[in-house]
């Protein structure tokens, strides 16, 4: 039996118990009566967003919420002394202005109410905390008030954040019951690495539903629009919002600002960090997603983002285009005190072609673009839809709500631009789009305008009724906990992993100088084709800036040399890789023309990519039907792993050309769902096929790349397989995941009519250098025992690999 509990069986302890529970639950529900405060305390107030936008911001947010039984506090807070702080803060208080429907005499009340309830404190120390934490605490006491909620918005840099994160973790949280919630400016991180870091240590002091991390484009009127619009108009978008229908796709953000002043941060971020990775990313994963049921859900948009950063296609170096204006470096000289020759590779200009592979987006780009020092500021999405169309009526008889032949689009217009203001535009011929007609309105006409190659009378167009900045707009998305406009820790470390594989393959890359403004004329213009982007005209003359050894603009043609006494070619990435594949195109034709078939074996690996896409779409008269495709080597990985040599090759050159299914050889390392186990027999049975179908054995050509290590193919210093002796076709352990591998002997490679060696890349410098010293030594550099019995062996080196 229970024991009676100790008070039951003492009649007053009871009755005091009881009655102090009361007291507790009536002083509980009076508290819960009491009317609320929330605290809002903004750190760098002086600084200049905080200035420009935030406190304006601010102010929006008391107009829209005081009468509806909330009370404010707003801390103004930063490290400069109180003095001249209060200083600043009162000019910026004096400057914000009412929205334009509002009458002066309110605006004025409002505003002088809001001046009340500001002030400016120094918050540097850990004392400095505790301190507003309880003068926090005494005033609402003071008042009569219940406190719900405490909003730090940290408008410093992010090198200032863990500190600033501790301390309020440690001594300014608000009370039982009462929110947290912390507002976070970008950089948060150069890459992925440091941006994990960042993260994890803000995660110490913070939970995840606390953290609001700010991308100010989620707050522009129009791209908070983009799920509610694709939401609201499912009907007519369903059946368009595809591969099938969209031609392709367009998020673009233009500036004619330069960087002047602020090339000490640019100077570490570039235009990549600064405003792909963040702004147009986020558009473009809203753009790209599968639309969640509930579109004001922020889970299932989160989820759903997700899953569009799973099927965003790896970038690769030739996925981007770089450009900076001639006046950058220059200022960063000046302004980072940097000697006269210094050059920098910084960025300024960035074009970016994005695939997804997926079935609603499988072959539908997605260009991004952003620059500094254009001919326009202005940002968009453009949504252009294909058009299969033929009007047989004269172009006068086009009617833009009925011709088909009109370019058809959907136009997210951000901002600025020739029309000035946010809008939605929907071609005519598409559909009427429904937008809330609260908050939307119809754009007024302007007779003349013309965008994106159609006068806005063809558009249906729609802009805000009140326009809003993105900061007004977010820090009332912050107050109402709306989280979904905010970027989650996972939404940006997806986005890292994205951009810093190519961040990091660029990282070295020259930019094309740019003179700015209307006089970039078709300079940037770029174009891209199978998953290639390429400036439109040729590279003018310019001076490459980095070492002395580099070569100058005299040198841009193929370079002819003997490299371990064979030919060598050497050339800027680009040339090199088109002479290369002019090259294996003629061997084709030439095998083709003499035997009727060509036998061609490819290596794996980064470096062939660029020469797969070249071979894809540049090369109309290769003989493919003809030709036979063989592996190098492979990874012991099933063959549609990423990792795979073969998915490489499918990816990047199969799908994209006609070679038939049966010429087709990729290696056996997948049998009986086993990976490379001896018993499968997968090398004999390679080797079997080539001895079946090569003649002698013999390939017409055989490409290889050349490792850090002085590894080709799978052939390795460490595994002694494959070096000599009679098997064709060899199983080898690598030193790097995954260790299984197939690979073509030495021997049966030496066989070969021409064997090509690319090497490319300034991280191949240093084996480059080695190897063209040492003599035949092929357990200690596989590649040194590359040399055709009878054929003849190529050696193909771009710059940063031959001269570093
Ligand atoms: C910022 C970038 O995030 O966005 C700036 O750091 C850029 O370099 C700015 O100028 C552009 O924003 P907006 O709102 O003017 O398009």
């Amino acid at each position: 039996m229970l024991a009676e509990p100790h008070f039951k069986r003492r009649p007053c302890v009871w009755k005091m118990l009881m009655a102090a529970m009361c007291v507790a639950l009536l002083s509980g529900l009076q508290a819960q009566d009491l009317p609320r405060q929330v605290s809002i305390i903004l750190l760098g107030a002086t600084g200049d967003l905080a200035r420009k936008y935030l406190w304006q911001g601010l102010f929006h947010l008391y107009l829209e919420e005081v009468g509806k039984g909330h009370h404010f506090r707003f801390h103004g807070t930063a490290l400069t002394s109180t003095e001249q702080g209060q200083e600043v803060i009162a000019k910026v208080l004096e400057s914000l202005s009412c929205p334009g429907d509002m009458a002066s005499g309110h605006c004025a009340e409002l505003k002088a109410q809001f001046q009340q309830l500001s002030e400016y404190r120094q918050l540097k120390t850990p004392e400095d905390y505790v301190a507003l934490s309880k003068d926090i605490e005494a005033q609402v006491e003071h008042e009569g008030l219940r406190e719900t909620g405490r909003i730090f918005y940290l408008s410093v840099p992010p090198f200032a954040y863990v500190d600033i994160a501790r301390n309020i973790n440690s001594s300014c949280r608000p009370g039982p019951g009462a929110w947290l919630r912390v507002v976070l400016e970008k950089p948060f991180g150069h890459d992925l690495h440091s941006a994990q870091q960042l993260a994890t240590e803000l995660g110490s002091f913070f939970q995840e539903e606390e953290m609001y991390r700010v991308d100010h484009y989620l707050g522009k009127q129009v791209v908070a629009q983009i799920l509610p619009f694709r939401d609201q108009n499912r009907a007519a978008l369903d059946g368009l919002w595809n591969r099938h229908h969209v031609e392709r796709v367009e998020i673009v953000m233009k500036e004619t600002l330069d960087a002047e002043g602020r090339t000490s941060f640019y100077e570490e971020y570039g235009v990549i960090r600064d405003v792909l990775q963040n702004h147009l990313t986020e558009v473009l994963t809203l753009v790209a997603m599968e639309l969640p049921v509930n579109v004001s859900s922020p889970e299932s948009v989160l989820q759903h983002k997700l899953q569009a950063f799973q099927a965003l296609r790896s970038l690769q170096r030739h996925s981007a285009v770089l450009g900076q204006y001639q006046a950058y470096s220059g200022q960063v000289r000046r302004e980072l005190q940097k000697p006269d020759s210094f050059h920098s590779l910084t960025p300024t200009f960035a074009g970016i072609l994005v695939h997804i592979d997926n079935l609603r987006w499988e072959g539908v780009p997605f260009i991004l673009m952003s620059g500094k020092a254009l001919d326009e500021r202005v940002s968009y999405v453009r949504i252009l839809f294909k058009n299969q169309a033929f009007c047989v009526q004269s172009e006068k008889h086009w009617v833009a709500a009925q011709s088909h032949c009109l370019p058809r689009q959907i136009i997210f217009y951000i901002g600025h631009g020739e029309l000035g203001s946010p809008a939605v535009l929907v071609s005519r011929n598409l559909f009427q789009p429904a937008l809330p007609s609260a908050s939307w309105k119809e754009v007024e006409g302007r007779p003349g305008l013309h965008l994106f190659g159609l006068p806005l009378s063809d558009y249906y167009a729609y802009s805000p009724v009140r326009e809003q900045d993105a900061y007004s707009l977010l820090i009332s998305h912050i107050f109402h906990c709306r989280k979904d406009s905010f970027v989650t820790t996972e939404n940006l470390l997806a986005s890292w992993v994205f951009w810093t594989p190519l961040l990091d393959s660029l990282a070295h890359e020259v930019p094309r100088f740019y003179p700015g403004g209307a006089e970039n004329g078709q300079l940037l213009d770029f174009e891209f084709s199978g998953g290639h982007l390429s400036f439109s005209q040729p590279l003018p003359e310019q001076l490459v800036p980095g070492p002395d050894s580099a070569p100058l603009p005299s040198d841009f043609q193929v370079l002819r040399a003997k490299y371990r006494e064979s030919p060598l070619i050497s050339a800027w990435p680009e040339e090199l890789i088109a002479r290369l594949a002019g090259d294996i195109e003629a061997a084709a034709v030439r095998a083709v023309r003499r035997f009727g078939k060509f036998h061609l074996a490819l290596s794996g690996g980064s470096s062939p990519v660029a020469l797969f896409q070249q071979l894809a779409t540049g090369h109309y008269s290769f003989p493919w039907a003809h030709t036979h495709l063989w592996l190098v080597d492979e990874r012991c990985v099933p063959l549609w792993d990423p990792e795979s040599n073969f998915q490489g090759l499918q990816t990047h050159l199969l799908q994209h050309v006609r070679v038939p299914h049966y010429n087709v050889h990729p290696m056996p390392v997948h049998r009986r769902q086993r990976l490379c186990a001896e018993e499968d027999q997968g090398a004999q049975a390679y080797a079997e096929e080539i001895s079946a179908l090569v003649t002698n054995g013999s390939f017409d050509l055989v490409l290889l790349g050349m490792g850090t290590d002085g590894h080709t193919a799978s052939l390795f210093p460490q595994s002694p397989a494959g070096l000599d002796g009679e098997q064709l076709v060899v199983l080898t352990t690598s030193p790097s995941s995954p260790h299984r591998r197939m690979s073509l002997s030495l021997p049966l490679i030496n066989r070969a009519r021409k064997v090509a060696v690319l090497v490319m890349g300034r991280m191949k410098r240093e084996i480059a250098m080695l190897v063209s010293r040492v003599g035949r030594d092929p357990k200690k550099w596989p590649i040194s025992g590359v040399l055709p019995d009878s054929g003849q062996l190529v050696w193909y080196m771009d710059y940063d690999a031959f001269l570093g």
